[in-house]
């Protein structure tokens, strides 16, 4: 077998067992015999792992993991955090319903995001939340203007753009001027005094997200510290912070890495020098990816292998509306057979690649893999994350089945969308009152 980067297979919890792969005690083509293909599956097991990875390396000081949930918002894996005590960080009334759907506390839910509308608004209010992260001035007078008119005090915190480059893929970078996120501090300054003197305000935390992958430690650290530098500046203007949020940004390993990314223990020590002594606030983190991306794989079933050209597309039945990141970001995931490759197999460069009509529908490209045939099931690692979760019906597909592995428990996670669902909400007739 081509040496696949360890640490890939053991943060899943996969491994193979007599020739087959496994997640947790479960045997993958059992799954694909009971859910189908494409069929998204989680390692309970893998999350708890990687969240109490990233609760010890926050040790040093009280802290709240705030999981943002548009990185998997199924209601298996929000419930699985929450009994392990995790908030959320979220950012629609869609994301605030599932998060409370799931049992997570309404004061362990932070509300980030750069267009919230009123409604959101107000539906974060009348839930309890724990803060609203204001992102503009508009977006302030929005809040303040809603809690007054239920005559409340919102929570807030203020979410600063540090313009620090987290040296990320641009388009999840978030902590530069040039990006639509958070406010410059020259902007959110001049506004403690109007915040702190209002009766429908209440300013309770500060905080930045300066991108996914975050492979600076540097970035982090000066990040935290203009961050918790500005929450000093906030307390002697009169705010009664609670809390420091530090963001997402917790990186994961897909297998391609130079090298692999530091544990999560190096970005906790990254996030504590950022704070110095300043560390009387509660630290949030919203981690994302790096609890529930290695979890996850995406099981796909073999079509067709054709020879083209200089190419050979190994054609399967999961595709970018499955799982877009590679045709987004040019991302990469781990790819590999259900059953084992022989010792002596040949292994050849293939594109694998979806049925939708999109050149850009491939999930690897120029890849080395054993040889496979149609039938065979395969499984796109690093999938739990930003996988079904921003995926379409694009093409007429309905959305791939989730299932949840416990042990030797296998459970379902949410059962694959029935075609029908794809024109429920049409009138059945074109000239049907709606
Ligand atoms: N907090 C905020 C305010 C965020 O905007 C994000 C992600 C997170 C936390 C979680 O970041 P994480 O820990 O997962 O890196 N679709 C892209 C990722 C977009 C991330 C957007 N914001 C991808 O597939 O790589």
């Amino acid at each position: 077998m081509m040496p696949l980067p360890r640490e890939i297979l053991s943060d899943a919890c996969l491994s193979y067992r007599s020739g087959r792969l496994h997640s947790e005690e479960v045997n993958l083509e059992e799954v694909a015999k009971r859910f189908g293909s494409p069929t998204f599956v989680y390692s309970k097991a893998s999350i708890a792992r990687a969240y109490a990875a990233i609760r010890d390396a926050l040790s040093f000081a009280p802290h709240m993991i705030a999981y943002a949930v548009k990185a998997n918002g199924n209601l298996a894996v929000l419930r699985h955090l929450a009994e392990m005590g995790s908030g959320a960080d979220i950012v629609s009334e869609g994301e605030l319903r599932r998060a409370l759907r799931a049992g997570i506390p309404a004061e362990n839910i932070v509300f980030s995001g750069v267009g919230k509308k009123r409604a959101e608004i107000a539906a974060a209010l009348d839930s309890g939340v724990r803060a609203i992260h204001v992102e503009s001035v508009g977006e302030l007078d929005a809040v303040e203007e809603i809690a007054r008119g239920r005559g409340v005090r919102a929570p807030v915190a203020l979410r600063v753009n540090p313009n620090v480059d987290a040296e990320t893929h641009p388009y999840i970078a978030t902590g530069l001027h040039h990006t639509k996120f958070g406010l410059e501090l020259e902007v959110a300054r001049p506004l403690l005094p109007r915040i702190v003197s209002s009766s429908a305000l209440d300013l309770v935390a500060v905080a930045c997200h300066i991108g996914s992958q975050v492979s600076s430690s540097a970035a982090l650290t000066e990040a935290v510290d203009i961050l918790s530098r500005f929450a000093e500046e906030c307390v002697a203007a009169g705010a009664t912070l609670h809390s420091i949020d530090v963001g997402g940004g917790w990186p994961m390993n897909y297998g391609n890495e130079a090298k692999p990314f530091p544990p999560p223990a190096a970005f906790g020590d990254a996030i504590r020098a950022g704070l110095g002594d300043r560390v009387s606030f509660k630290v949030v983190t919203e981690p994302g990816r790096a609890l529930v991306g290695p979890a996850g794989v995406l099981l796909t079933e073999v079509l067709y292998v054709k020879d083209q050209g200089e190419k050979r597309f190994v054609i399967v039945d999961a595709a970018m509306t499955d799982l877009i990141r590679p045709a987004l970001y040019c991302a990469h995931h781990e790819i590999i057979s259900l059953r084992e490759a022989e010792s002596d197999a040949r292994w050849a460069p293939v594109d694998v690649v979806g049925p939708v009509c999109e050149s850009g529908d491939f999930l690897a490209q120029d890849r080395l893999m054993p040889p496979v045939e149609p039938g065979d099931l395969l499984a796109v690692c690093g999938a739990g994350a930003y996988g079904r979760e921003m995926a379409s019906t694009y093409n007429g597909r309905p959305l791939a089945a989730e299932a949840m592995v416990d042990g030797d428990a296998l459970i379902t996670a949410r059962e694959r969308a029935p075609i029908e669902s794809l024109w429920a909400h049409e009138p059945s007739q074109s000239n049907e009152p709606l």
